[in-house]
């Protein structure tokens, strides 16, 4: 029977022992894991913990700067790096979903060992890695995945080299959001929806422009923001919104517009594996469609995704 304020009495002299006065490095994701691994280092080692937060330019709308200042509130040494033009100069052009996967992949690495080299006498790589991630090897979530899931492509980056800690890796997500709750994290960031590593690029159908970014975030913020206020949000497993790569005719005053086509989605599932669709009320999405086509420029047409997994996949890409 698990009892977290057991687990984390116990993990933390683990790792005190395990650790003592050595530095180590994580790459937070803004994502639940990654957020607890940290709170529980930095429960037992402090400052020795080195935490870093990249922006790939691909999250949703002030992600960065919030949940940036959210870890700087809960104590952690954490450092934002704001990567963002450079990776989107290096998806320029690019449509193919993998290609962008990789890409993504590669200048993450890129980016963290350019932090990790600027510290000094780091011993240990530290990640949040959870039981499902141990088993399935292919886990979907977050830097760490992002990492594994590339670490054997060409040499290993200097920061692969390390020894690696994985506080959380016998825990389920369940387990971890209890955890994460007993240690104090805000009750709003452990719950948040799923987010995919490669972020806002696999919902951007074919090539990813700034100005696509943009209308995209602002998009999802609406309909993120809709549900929560609606009290929808801890009802739906995983949501976002997919900007179509088609123009589509529409009529605003006496002119005929030719602008972008965007797609709701939400979903309902335990892992992932598979999901159904959510029946969201028709008057919720009434109010979205309305508020997406009147704030955001670009958009004239909103199409709500009724497919489940399978055959569908939750990503459009
Ligand atoms: P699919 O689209 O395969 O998604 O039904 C299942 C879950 O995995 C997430 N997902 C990813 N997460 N990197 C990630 O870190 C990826 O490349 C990736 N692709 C899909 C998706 O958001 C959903 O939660």
């Amino acid at each position: 029977n698990f009892t977290p304020d057991t687990f984390v009495d116990d993990i933390v002299k683990e790792l005190k022992e395990k650790i003592q006065d050595d530095k180590v490095v994580l790459g937070l994701s803004g994502g639940v894991d990654s957020t607890v691994a940290a709170v529980l280092l930095n429960k037992a080692i402090g400052k020795n913990l080195y935490c870093i937060f990249v922006n790939n330019g691909l999250l949703r709308k002030n992600e960065f700067e919030s949940v940036l200042h959210q870890y700087k509130d809960m104590g952690l040494n954490v450092k934002g790096v704001d990567a963002s033009e450079r990776f989107l100069s290096q998806l320029k052009g690019v449509d193919d979903p993998e290609t962008k996967r990789k890409i993504i992949g590669r200048v993450f690495i890129e980016v963290f060992d350019d932090e990790a080299h600027q510290l000094t006498d780091v011993k240990w790589l530290a990640q949040g890695t959870i039981y499902p991630d141990v088993i399935e090897s292919v886990s979907v979530n977050g830097p760490s995945a992002t990492i594994k899931s590339h670490h054997n492509v060409g040499g290993l980056p200097d920061f692969m080299k390390l020894k690696v800690v994985e506080p959380l890796r016998m825990l389920f997500k369940d387990e971890v959001r209890r955890v994460g709750a007993s240690l104090g994290i805000d009750a709003e960031l452990l719950g948040r929806h799923p987010f995919p590593g490669p972020g806002l690029s696999i919902r951007i159908l074919g090539d990813i422009t700034p100005e696509k970014v943009r209308i995209l975030q602002d998009v999802d913020a609406i309909f993120i923001e809709g549900l929560k206020s609606n009290g929808l949000y801890d009802k739906v497993w995983q949501a976002g919104a997919i900007l179509l790569p088609v123009n589509s005719v529409g009529v605003m005053g006496d002119e005929r517009t030719y602008e972008k086509v965007v797609a709701l989605r939400a979903v309902e599932s335990t892992d992932g594996m598979t999901a159904d669709w959510v029946h969201l009320p028709y008057d919720f999405l009434m109010k979205v469609s309305n508020e997406i086509i009147n704030k955001v420029k670009g958009v004239n047409r909103v199409v709500y995704d009724i497919s489940s997994k399978p055959p569908a996949t939750i990503e459009w890409e």
